[in-house]
């Protein structure tokens, strides 16, 4: 009996011991060794730190390779936006703290460090990666526009009990719920209603993105 209850709790201690922290949206970043496009290695936090600058990462598969071309031309589009790109190339042991179970993946964090994004199993290209970037942008313009009166810059205000904070919210909710607890007054195809503002369909889609990485 004592050899079994010894044996669970042995499991139990290989569990947590490989248990990884799961990437979570709206918490800091793991300091991962990235790659800039030109191939220079260096922690996350010091190219945040140089570059100040929102941040797409592409974290390929082991034995997944990105065309140089590729990736060049993207982070051109992306630099458009005012939005830089790195690689996190698959390391060895600890490896990518967060991500293995994922990759591939594509990551989107602000410029203090903060996962706001994350589309797993997929690295996107062209279009769907402006996209990936450009939404959550826009979304964050629509909250301090229409939202932070409310809810503060950052999601965080609790008024009266009331307005709970959205703190994390994105770990918690999926954008449908979320965008059904925006309480969205449907006024036709492009148009909706939110708290007494109007707005465009796509800049509410936007905020939900945005929303769920506070
Ligand atoms: C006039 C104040 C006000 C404005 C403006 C406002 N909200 Fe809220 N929001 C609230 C209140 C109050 C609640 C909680 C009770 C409720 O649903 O009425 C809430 C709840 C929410 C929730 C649900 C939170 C949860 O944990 O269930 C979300 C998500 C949300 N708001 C998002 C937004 C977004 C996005 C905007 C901007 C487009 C916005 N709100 C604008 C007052 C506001």
């Amino acid at each position: 009996m004592l050899a079994r209850i010894g044996g669970l709790l042995a499991g139990f201690a290989w569990l947590s011991a490989a248990a990884v922290p799961p990437l979570r949206l709206g918490a800091p970043a793991p300091d991962w060794t990235v790659q800039s496009v030109a191939g220079n290695k260096a922690p996350l936090s010091r190219c945040l730190r140089d570059h100040k600058r929102d941040t797409v990462l592409l974290a390929p598969r082991p034995g997944q390779w990105i065309p140089r071309p590729d990736l060049e031309a993207a982070a051109r589009r992306l630099g458009e936006l005012g939005v830089d790109l790195l690689v996190i190339p698959p390391q060895p042991e600890p490896g990518r703290p967060g991500l293995e179970p994922i990759a591939p993946a594509t990551v989107l964090v602000d410029s203090g460090g903060v996962v706001r994004r994350i589309e797993p199993g997929r690295l996107l290209a062209g279009k769907e990666l402006e996209e990936f970037a450009g939404q959550w942008r826009l979304g964050r313009e629509v909250f301090l526009s229409a939202c932070a009166r409310c809810h503060g810059d950052d999601g965080s205000l609790e008024i009266c009990g009331d307005v709970k904070p959205l703190t994390g919210i994105g770990n918690r909710l999926t954008p449908a719920q979320i965008y059904e607890r925006m309480r969205v007054g449907e006024l036709g195809h492009d148009d909706v209603l939110v708290r007494g503002r109007f707005h465009k369909r796509k800049e509410i889609e936007a905020v939900v993105v945005f929303v769920r990485g506070l």
